[in-house]
């Protein structure tokens, strides 16, 4: 009789039910592929008296996570519940039962993933988590197999689709970051609490999975400097513009000689560079690998179908493993020590806006202080400000050290002149204004 792999999903919302209708509509070609079908044996939810979306026998459900993980006949656990302390106790508890790991949670992954990794190779086990980084682009994999033999130098992603959507909006209709916000939230593309999106957390989970699979090194989710978009304006994402770059939040990761920084910040980069054509709520990662030059990764972050097509992927690939007896190999100890760049090895331009008195010696005070720490500047506009005896000063430097860019900022705060620092940013490269 024909073996069927069965799996024990736990979790039926937005991606558990992508799953199982992926599995329901695509049967074919998944068992075209890996020559045996997958069936769901279990469900685990948490309200039973909910009302489920599509074709599901009722007599899956269950809110017994052991009819799931100590289920003789499950192979392969599905998580695709969220949570974290309590999700990674459930997949432990899966793993010591000898079952295969697939998840979609970068929240449990950033924090728990290394340890999960370990114990399921210990165990024989796999774990994939394909779904966790970028929802349906498949990067893990990408960095994993097909880049596999490059050394990867640097790693810049928009991953997350709720910032993206926001400044996007805001700069195209001129509206402001609350406005746009309240917009997303209607539409679903925003929780109603907001804050892991816009703060930054979000992005900055899926930067050190990311880093840690592309620099072979452990990385923590503290080792990632972290600024969200709560602050932005308008007038910043307009100012940039004007500039020639488009303001995006990015999640940043390289290495050089063997040292690595991390970072989500919002960020300019050129109109020209790849990642500025990338609207609304879709995600991309551009990488930069030594041998294969610049490559890049674009597509839906999230929603039900293309999450849960990462997850039946990675599902087929561990049934794959299964089958070749070849499962808990992949090596998951990272290859280098950690090692993170101090501030005064972290290079990048960056962008001012200022306020300041609008009279004589203004802008040389303001220029003084950007020489005395030796930071030479690119571009300048200068704009009175109507009606007041201010004026707004906008600026490039060149390339200069975080450390160097902290001693800016110090001085310019205790600056007579300045009637406030309204924003300053990273940039990427050279804008075409
Ligand atoms: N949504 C996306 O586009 C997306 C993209 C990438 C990654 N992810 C990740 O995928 C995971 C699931 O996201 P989602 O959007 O599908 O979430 P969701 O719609 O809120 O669904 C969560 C499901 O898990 C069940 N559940 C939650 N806690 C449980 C518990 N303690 N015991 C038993 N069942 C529990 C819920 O049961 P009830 O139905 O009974 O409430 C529900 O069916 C998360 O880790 C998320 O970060 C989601």
């Amino acid at each position: 009789m024909q073996k069927t792999f069965n799996i024990g999903l736990c979790g039926l919302g937005t991606v558990g039910t992508g799953v199982v209708k992926i599995l329901q509509k695509h049967q074919n070609e998944i068992v075209h592929q890996i020559g045996y079908p997958i069936e769901v044996k279990k469900i685990l939810v948490n309200n039973m008296d909910k009302k489920r979306e599509g074709n599901i026998p009722l007599s899956l459900l269950t809110d017994k996570v052991e009819e799931l993980v100590e289920h003789p006949d499950i192979d392969v656990i599905v998580e695709v519940m969220g949570g974290i302390e309590e999700t990674y106790e459930v997949l432990e508890k899966a793993i010591q039962n000898k079952k295969h790991i697939v998840t979609a949670n970068k929240d449990m992954m950033a924090i728990y993933g290394s340890s999960l990794l370990q114990f399921a190779s210990e165990n024989e086990c796999d774990v994939r988590y394909e779904a966790s980084v970028a929802g349906g682009i498949p990067i893990i994999r990408s960095l994993t197999d097909g880049l596999a033999s490059d050394r990867i130098h640097k790693i810049m992603g928009i991953v997350n689709g709720t910032t993206n959507y926001i400044l996007t909006k805001m700069i195209e209709q001129n509206r402001s970051f609350e406005d746009v916000l309240l917009e997303a939230q209607q539409l679903g593309y925003a929780e109603a609490d907001p804050s892991s999106d816009i703060d930054g957390l979000d992005a900055a989970r899926k930067v050190s999975l990311l880093s840690t699979l592309a620099f072979s090194m452990s990385v923590q989710l503290q080792d990632v400097d972290v600024r969200g978009i709560r602050d932005m304006s308008y007038d910043d994402l307009f100012y940039a513009e004007q500039l020639g770059y488009t303001m995006k939040l990015l999640g940043i990761a390289s290495r050089d000689e063997g040292k690595i920084e991390m970072s989500v910040q919002p960020t300019l980069v050129p109109h020209h560079h790849p990642l500025a054509s990338i609207k609304d709520e879709y995600n991309a990662v551009y990488v930069y690998g030594e041998a294969v030059g610049e490559t890049m990764f674009y597509g839906p972050g999230a929603g039900q179908l293309p999450t849960a097509t990462a997850v039946v992927s990675d599902l087929m690939d561990v049934v794959k493993n299964i089958r070749l007896g070849v499962t808990g190999k992949t090596s998951v100890q990272p290859q280098f020590e950690t090692k993170l760049k101090h501030s005064s090895e972290i290079y990048s331009k960056f962008f001012f806006r200022l306020e300041a008195d609008d009279e004589t010696g203004t802008f040389l005070a303001i220029t003084s202080v950007f020489a005395e720490e030796k930071v030479s500047l690119d571009k300048i506009l200068q704009m009175p400000k109507q009606g007041r005896a201010t004026a707004e000063i906008v600026l490039i430097t060149h390339e200069a050290s975080k450390e160097q860019i902290d001693n800016v900022l110090h001085k310019l705060e205790s600056l007579q002149v300045i009637n406030g620092i309204h924003s300053y940013y990273r940039v990427e490269g050279e804008g075409e204004a």
